[in-house]
């Protein structure tokens, strides 16, 4: 049989990766997809540059649309990223009749209804394993190995560089923009980093796992996003010291009639495996209500990593690629006439625990002034530390842990501890999550 001509969208970190692991597992790959899978063409911004992989087998070409348009190209693999021309190419790939394999978290979580709608009526697969937590599979997970379940909730570090701050932070007291720096050097953060720390990358994946979990469509734009750029080393130390670890959680949940979707630092209690997915790691809980809770580790970036679900996506579109539409696995799990519209929940009705942090004025009375105001939304303290004032200074840290409250609840007492003119910066809060 003829091999499967594939056209590479981007030869950078993770498209160099892809070409080494077809070239040193080919046989191997070929084996298991029934044919040979050819990269023929590939295109590049700057053709000079030197490459992390052997290109002496492939045209080389700087006309993203020649390659798509190409008619010897069975398969785009879309490895540029960004929204445009990720999308125009995407779209003229389906239009053309090819199937596309993309890492494109973005560009799914933002135009995949679109996307799916398109390629359903082409008839295409649009794959994206890549797109979520690098080498982990956990779209396959979702769509295919717990297919069987209700899925209850998702919890998961699927940012790979905020994960790494954190613990540099916790383990060696070091500093955020250092290690930051680092992350990008290691080729780890977005191009843009804020979208790493700012929790954009994770709100564009968790945007993807609970649309496939739940069968809702994609819907970025109704993802709370908070990122860790607040969090300080002191805030490190007092979890620990509570017997928790702050991780950057993306947390999809049913929640009565609706669904909670939120990017956010979380306190998580010490023993939770998922507070010891240190580094660079990534990892996600799936509660579903036959299996239970199930975890999946492993490297959220890097080169060979992602391109390990790459190459998978690629097996999965040739294996299939010669049966009809309607036998494939659909693009988002769920029959794409058989969306959920269940609402995504606004943040006032969810509830959590909390991580509070004040700084206040040494006075008598104070502490017992916050309670009150918590007392008043019935919001219960579970803990609370306040340490000696540093020498030199009037305010002292004050720390509390709540019980679980409706976040408007404690919206209201924050306003009220907000304006006691003993406190003198805005309450900084963390939720916590037992993941019980
Ligand atoms: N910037 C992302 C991360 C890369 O740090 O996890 C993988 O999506």
């Amino acid at each position: 049989m003829q091999p499967v001509k594939i056209g590479l969208l981007g030869l950078g970190t993770v498209g160099s990766g892809t070409v080494n692991v077809l070239n040193r597992n080919g046989r191997e790959i070929s084996r298991r997809a029934g044919r040979e899978i050819v990269i023929a063409k590939a295109f590049t911004r700057s053709p000079e540059k030197p490459r992390l992989c052997p290109t002496d087998n492939i045209d080389l070409v700087g006309d993203p649309f020649q390659l798509v348009e190409d008619p010897q190209i069975d398969i785009v693999v879309e490895l540029i990223g960004g929204d445009s021309p990720a999308k125009e190419l995407v779209l003229r790939a389906i239009e053309l009749g090819k199937h596309v394999v993309t890492a494109n978290k973005a560009l799914i979580a933002l135009h995949g209804n679109e996307i799916f709608a398109k390629a359903s009526e082409k008839g295409v697969m649009v794959n994206f394993e890549a797109a979520v937590a690098g080498g982990i599979p956990i779209i396959k997970v979702l769509r295919e190995g717990l297919a069987g379940n209700r899925i209850e909730w998702i919890a998961g570090i699927i940012n790979g560089t905020g994960n790494f701050i954190l613990t540099e932070m916790r383990d060696k007291g070091r500093d955020f923009a250092d290690v930051l720096k680092e992350a990008q050097a290691l080729g780890y953060a977005e191009a843009d980093p804020t979208f790493d720390i700012e929790g954009i990358d994770a709100a564009h994946k968790l945007t993807i796992l609970a649309a496939i979990a739940f069968g809702i469509p994609l819907q970025f734009d109704k993802v709370y996003t908070e990122g860790i750029s607040q969090v300080t080393g002191e805030d490190v130390r007092y979890a620990e010291e509570l017997g928790y670890r702050i991780k950057h959680l993306g947390i999809a949940r049913r929640s009565g009639d609706g669904v909670e979707l939120r990017v956010h630092p979380s306190l998580i209690p010490e023993r939770r495996l998922l507070a010891n997915v240190d580094g660079v790691m990534n990892a996600v809980v799936v509660k579903g209500d036959a299996v239970g809770p199930t975890l999946y580790y492993g490297p959220g970036a890097g080169a060979e990593p992602t391109a390990s679900a790459v190459v998978a996506d690629l097996v999965d579109v040739v294996r299939v690629m010669t049966a009809d539409p309607e036998h494939r696995v659909p693009h988002l799990a769920f029959q794409a006439d058989a969306l959920s519209d269940m609402a995504v929940l606004p943040m006032a009705e969810i509830e959590t625990a909390y991580y509070l942090r004040l700084s206040v004025a040494d006075r008598p009375g104070v502490l017992a002034d916050i309670a009150r105001f918590l007392a008043d939304q019935g919001i219960s303290i579970e803990a609370v530390i306040q340490k000696e004032p540093q020498p030199g200074q009037a305010e002292v840290p004050l720390i509390f842990l709540t019980h679980k409250v409706k976040e408007k609840s404690l919206d209201a007492a924050a306003a009220q501890i907000e304006s006691h003119p003993a406190v003198k910066a805005p309450m900084y809060r963390i939720r916590l999550e037992t993941l019980d």
